[in-house]
């Protein structure tokens, strides 16, 4: 079993984890002949930017990465997404940016969601919201990478059943997608790996996001779907959840709502990367990824 300690970083230094997963025996290639997705967690406004256009390139380069998909839905301000800011990320490499239970709090999002198709939001609010919650991506080599972004219930909005909904597109795009990739915004682990093994064997990978903590329990299930409870958050390190953590200290301390801004200091990307057996498209690994930079 390895295990790396990076707490704290030296100043000024990158630090990077990369946790090769057990993988069921599964190999683990980094740098053999596989296709490589990467899925980055939550960014989280101004800081989470920064260490994306920071350290997204050096992963992509370093790893060879063929396609990426972030969460967005955080990134203005921690509330929600604009423009600008997909603009941004499209132009960074991201080409398919997933959101979550904050998808409608920037309002700008309503004024362009349904004339950007790398622009997801989750498949199951109700069928007459804006956008939509799956699309299937021209990858390299001609891959059909189905994309779909689902929420989770369990503490959060009562929507449609996430997994009827994944059960529902699935038929939908049957034949159409040689690769399957979910990303499940859910507040409980339960729930999340009851979705990891529900379509265990039906889709090539299961993301959790939404909880902003790095979990590590990336795991090849035995039909051979990738799964992990929860990429994290690329944002501020120093931080709760990507808040100033004296206000959230606060709110615990006198149950009074307060300002919840971003907070500065050190920066932090989380992510996943998936490899993909060239020939089958099946995993043959999931590795979680972790720079931290000191500011
Ligand atoms: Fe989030
Ligand atoms: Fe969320």
């Amino acid at each position: 079993m390895r295990s790396l300690f990076f707490l704290p970083p030296p100043k000024n230094k990158v630090v990077v984890i990369k946790l090769k997963s057990g993988n069921n025996g599964a190999n683990n290639s980094f740098g053999g002949n596989y296709m490589k997705i990467l899925m980055v967690g939550d960014i989280v406004g101004r800081p989470g930017r920064k260490a994306a256009a920071d350290l997204l390139p050096l992963i992509i380069q370093e790893h060879g990465v063929d396609f990426v998909i972030a969460n967005g839905e955080n990134a203005a301000g921690g509330r929600g997404i604009n423009r600008e800011i997909t603009d941004e990320f499209l132009r960074q490499g991201i080409e398919v940016i997933t959101m979550g239970n904050h998808v409608w709090d920037n309002r700008e999002i309503l004024s362009f969601i349904d004339q950007e198709p790398r622009l997801l939001r989750p498949a199951n609010y109700p069928d007459d919201c804006p956008g939509q919650g799956y699309n299937i991506f021209h990858g390299p080599a001609g891959r059909r990478i189905a994309v779909i972004n689902v929420s989770g219930r369990v503490f959060l909005a009562n929507l449609d059943c996430p997994f009827r909904t994944v059960d529902y597109i699935l038929k939908r795009i049957e034949n159409q997608a040689d690769i399957v990739l979910v990303d499940f915004h859910a507040e409980a682990t339960s729930e999340k790996q009851a979705m990891g093994w529900y379509l265990d064997g039906r889709v090539t990978a299961v993301f959790g996001t939404h909880t902003h903590v790095q979990t590590a329990d990336e795991i090849i299930l035995p039909a051979g779907t990738a799964y992990i409870t929860d990429v994290g958050m690329t944002g501020p390190w120093h931080s709760i959840l990507g808040v100033k953590t004296s206000q959230v200290i606060k709110r615990f301390l006198t149950q009074r709502p307060g300002p919840f801004e971003i907070a500065a200091g050190p920066i932090q990307l989380n992510a996943v990367l998936l490899e993909l057996d060239d020939t089958t498209l099946k995993p043959v690994s999931i590795s979680r990824i972790m720079h931290r930079v000191e500011a």
